[in-house]
């Protein structure tokens, strides 16, 4: 995350009910994987990816029609850029996270899409791009779905998103915190309460504090990927999650039954023009 302090009283409230969601040390101590880190294959390309999806006619009607360019910052798997082809005709992911731009690569491939991959966190690659006198670019359209809840320095990431757009920014996010998911979970198995907000109106918020009046359309959410319905991989995901071991598997499984997680089933996307007078964080 880059250091930059918030310029808005909006970002710092951004940043500070980002904050709540901090899970004490204690039980971070017995997490046996990170509780925030994602499993890529939680977002992989798969047959769910419905390039029909209205999510996706949002990026596909802002690109010229005989193809363009996307950046897909936060790109996971490839399900928020990849479904734009043919239209977009070449895609650049940036990701955290070398796993997840390994099946970006793949998908891309596969789809008969020219790619790139830069690895690291948005803004700073773009900033060290920058300053090392080879920017990352520019793009047609840049996208970037469920990513911004994972960012508490949103305004820096936000400028750099825009400036880097020539014709506009896309960006997706759930209503709550997507973590809300597991809030009753969190109660059942630790007694801990946890928080309510940030939600998408602070992130609107915080575009309106920079200058920036997004288009705000609410959507059903796009399919979740077949793993989201496979019961193994959601004990899995259950564990990782609230930060217990696989000894409590069996007991999660049955708490799961009865209480599935509280998935979003609609999201927010929040569109604006690229090119902005904003100036870059660099
Ligand atoms: C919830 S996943 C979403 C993936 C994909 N956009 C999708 O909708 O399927 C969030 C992804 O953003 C990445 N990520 C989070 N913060 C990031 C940052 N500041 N810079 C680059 N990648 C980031 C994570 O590594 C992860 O792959």
């Amino acid at each position: 995350m880059s250091e930059t302090a918030a310029l808005t009283p909006a970002g710092a409230r951004w940043a500070e009910m980002l904050a709540s969601w901090a899970i004490p040390d204690e039980i971070v101590a017995r997490a046996e994987v990170p509780p925030w880190s994602h499993d890529p294959a939680t977002f992989a390309m798969d047959d769910t990816a419905d390039p029909d999806d209205p999510v996706h006619a949002l990026a596909r009607e802002l690109l010229p029609p005989d193809g363009g360019s996307v950046l897909d910052v936060g790109c996971g798997g490839g399900r928020s850029s990849l479904p734009l082809g043919p239209r977009a005709r070449h895609v650049t992911g940036v990701d955290g996270s070398r796993a997840m731009l390994e099946r970006f690569a793949a998908s891309a491939e596969s789809a008969g899409i020219g790619h790139r991959e830069i690895e690291g966190r948005w803004p700073d690659v773009a900033i060290e791009a920058e300053l090392s006198g080879t920017p990352v670019g520019r793009f047609d359209v840049v996208v970037c779905h469920h990513v911004l809840f994972n960012v508490p320095d949103i305004e820096p990431f936000v400028v750099a998103l825009t400036t880097v757009a020539r014709l506009g920014v896309v960006a997706v996010l759930p209503r709550r915190h997507p973590m809300s998911a597991w809030n009753d979970a969190w109660k059942h198995f630790w007694n801990l309460d946890r928080p309510v907000g940030p939600t998408s109106d602070d992130a609107v918020a915080v575009l309106n504090a920079l200058g920036i009046e997004p288009e705000v359309i609410e959507l059903p959410r796009p399919a979740l990927s077949r793993h989201a319905d496979d019961p193994v991989a959601l004990v899995a995901s259950a564990r990782r999650r609230l930060c217990l071991g696989s000894d409590r598997d069996d007991e999660l499984r049955e708490w799961l039954a009865v209480h599935p997680p509280n998935f979003m089933r609609e999201v927010v996307a929040l569109r604006w023009p690229g090119g902005s007078d904003l100036e870059g964080p660099w």
